[in-house]
């Protein structure tokens, strides 16, 4: 039976609200980027899980909405239900799963982290977030290559080889140069751009680009 985030994360186990790659990191590296391409109006956050980064950035970044999916609902709930807590009306959740994410609008930021692995069709996924992307905005995303390949077949424990059965069975990889062709535009490197380039996390199997759109 195929790994379900619902069924065999969210409802079976005590999750904790991290990020899953980069972990703490997170939310400054994406303020840093705020920096670079402009504080954006509206953010997508696509497979948010637990949304540290949204949650983090959210009450720091009142001009900005952030519109936060994930296929699995009761993150989803448990994620509205704090944000009303803490009275974050700028921070939105709604149920969606990627490739067909059903969502009919255009945001300036694009950002997509820890999610590609578990989408068997990542090709059309990457191609669905660049469409989500407003006119001068960014994708920002990590991927599946052949690196993690190796890293989920020698390198991990069992429990996250089920998760990751795509990228083990090489079934969704993409590589920098893919993207690029895919998205008709050359990926830069999100770890680079900012200044985690040495750090852990931005290992070969863990690539993160960012590809803005044209105006
Ligand atoms: C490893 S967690 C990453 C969460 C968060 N982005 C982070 O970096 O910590 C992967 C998340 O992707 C969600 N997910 C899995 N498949 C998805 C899909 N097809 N579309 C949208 N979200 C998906 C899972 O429910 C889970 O919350």
């Amino acid at each position: 039976m195929s790994f379900d985030w619902e069924r065999d994360f969210y409802a079976a186990t005590d999750w904790d609200r991290g990020a899953y790659l980069g972990g703490e990191a997170m939310p400054g590296h994406l303020e840093r980027f705020f920096e670079r391409v402009g504080v954006p109006e509206s953010v997508a956050d696509v497979g948010c899980g637990p949304a540290l980064v949204p949650f983090e950035l959210a009450p720091g970044s009142p001009d900005t909405d952030f519109y936060c999916y994930d296929v699995a609902p009761s993150v989803v709930e448990a994620n509205r239900e704090r944000a009303a807590e803490e009275g974050l009306d700028n921070l939105h959740f709604s149920v969606a799963g990627l490739p067909d994410l059903g969502v009919d609008s255009e945001f300036d930021l694009v950002y997509c982290m820890a999610t590609l692995y578990f989408v068997a069709d990542a090709e059309r996924a990457v191609t669905e977030l660049y469409e989500l992307v407003a006119p001068g905005g960014t994708l920002v995303c990590n991927y599946p290559n052949r690196y993690t390949k190796v890293w989920v077949n020698e390198d991990t424990d069992d429990t996250r080889r089920a998760a990751f059965e795509l990228v083990g069975r090489g079934e969704n990889l993409l590589s920098y140069d893919w993207i690029g062709e895919l998205l008709g535009r050359t990926p830069r490197s999100y770890w680079s751009a900012v200044g985690a380039g040495d750090a852990d996390y931005a290992r070969r199997s863990s690539p993160a680009v960012y590809v803005t759109k044209p105006e």
